[in-house]
């Protein structure tokens, strides 16, 4: 499925919204500058090293939870990186075993892939004990001041994303963007709620973590709600060997990107940012592109998160002499929305397509059907087939009422 839209209508629609508006959102973008100038002068002082980090032990040390003093930095930058949450030499082998199932099936059917989504392989990881835990802890970091937001953060929901294995010197490098959609952030009444703090100029009081309208949240692009994107790395990784670049400065560049194209002259109608693709380019952003910075150094196993709305980019440079590989894997909570995401993807599964997200992005077929040995729901777990839909969530005796009527009503979603 391919949507089509309307540039030309959005637009129109998103000047109405915002007409009279000038002087607040100026006056509100010029505190955000020398802000946003502060945070660039502290990421370049500390280098990789501003991003956020823990051990995956240190979580199960503290009852499945981040700790406190990471929790805090984590709310300011909005990524981590959670070390050894798989056993590295585990991370290997399946990597291994991705590449055999990924080139044997590429020179068999003569059909060349961007990426694979259904190895077994990827789907012992996503189910991994040890990942499920940490994308408990990740979805923790989120909260819900309503009290009404139908969400569980400890019933994770899988999005079967796709894994990358870049060779020394290959290309393969982005530039700086934002995921989970485009104009829709300026666009969609439920999206803009959201950031109703930047649009009445207060964007210091904007909270990037609050789940409540992020669950409910259907967007035609992004139609599961990631608490972070997330990937394990299954190599090892830094500055200067191809891996990704963050923008760690969550609040301050959420508001950039924002209130830029609402305030800046330069940005004209064709600048705007598109349905689904968020390109923040140098010119027209250039404080984002001046706060990005390397994770740091990473090993086969440890786990990268970022923010749904953190720009990032990834390294054009590879000058290391292995490769530079990562399965995809983000953090979602159990929720009505996530639900229906898992009915559709179950079908792309089971026909071993490209996940229902993709299938938006790309109009051209996946050839995976095609492969052998695909992971099937034979391969999945107990845990592995809550994840992806494929049998019913519990509610435990000490969930409390608002729990168990979510997991009722998803595992209704679900069919069961
Ligand atoms: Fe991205």
């Amino acid at each position: 499925m391919v949507v089509k839209w309307d540039q030309k209508a959005a637009l129109a629609s998103i000047k109405e919204t915002f007409t009279g508006k000038d002087d607040i959102l100026k006056q509100s973008f010029e505190r955000l500058v020398p802000a946003m100038e502060k945070k660039r002068e502290e990421i370049k002082a500390a280098g990789p090293n501003y991003i956020p980090t823990c051990e995956f032990q240190d979580v199960i040390d503290n009852n499945g939870r981040i700790p406190d003093d990471v929790v805090k930095r984590v709310r300011d930058t909005g990524c981590l990186v959670i070390k050894n949450v798989i056993d590295d030499e585990e991370v290997l082998q399946y990597k291994k075993e991705i590449q055999e199932y990924w080139y044997s099936n590429e020179e068999r059917t003569g059909k060349k892939v961007r990426s694979i989504q259904n190895a077994k392989a990827l789907v012992k990881m996503r189910q991994h004990p040890n990942l499920v835990k940490a994308m408990i802890a990740a979805n923790y970091l989120w909260h819900d001041p309503s009290g009404k937001a139908d969400w569980v953060p400890d019933k994770p929901m899988m999005y079967n994303d796709g894994c990358r294995i870049r060779l020394p010197g290959n290309p393969g490098g982005m530039d700086a963007h934002v995921d989970s959609g485009g104009i829709d952030r300026w666009f969609l009444d439920d999206y803009r709620q959201i950031y109703d703090k930047v649009w009445e100029g207060k964007w210091e009081e904007h909270d990037p973590f609050i789940a409540t309208q992020r669950v409910e949240l259907d967007q035609a692009s992004n139609q599961l709600f990631r608490a972070f994107q997330g990937w394990v790395s299954m190599s090892e990784a830094g500055q200067e060997k191809g891996t990704i670049r963050l923008c760690p400065t969550i609040r301050e560049q959420t508001a950039y990107y924002l209130l830029k194209p609402l305030v800046d002259p330069e940005i004209t109608d064709k600048r705007w940012p598109y349905l689904q693709s968020m390109g923040l380019r140098e010119e027209l952003y250039p404080l984002i592109n001046e706060c990005l910075v390397t994770i740091p150094d990473v090993q086969p196993g440890d786990y990268v998160l970022w923010h749904c709305d953190l720009s990032h980019s990834v390294e054009y440079t590879h000058n290391g002499e292995k490769d530079s590989s990562v399965a995809y894997i983000p953090a979602a909570p159990m929720c009505s929305l996530n639900a229906k995401y898992l009915v559709a993807q179950r079908r792309t599964f089971l026909e071993g397509s490209s996940c229902p997200d993709f299938q938006f992005r790309h109009e051209d077929p996946t050839f995976e059907p095609l492969f052998e040995n695909r992971a099937s729901e034979e391969d999945l777990t107990e845990v592995g087939k809550q994840l992806m839909g494929f049998a019913p969530y519990t509610a435990d005796d000490n969930d409390d009422e608002r729990t168990k009527d979510v997991v009722a009503k998803c595992n209704a979603i679900l069919g069961f």
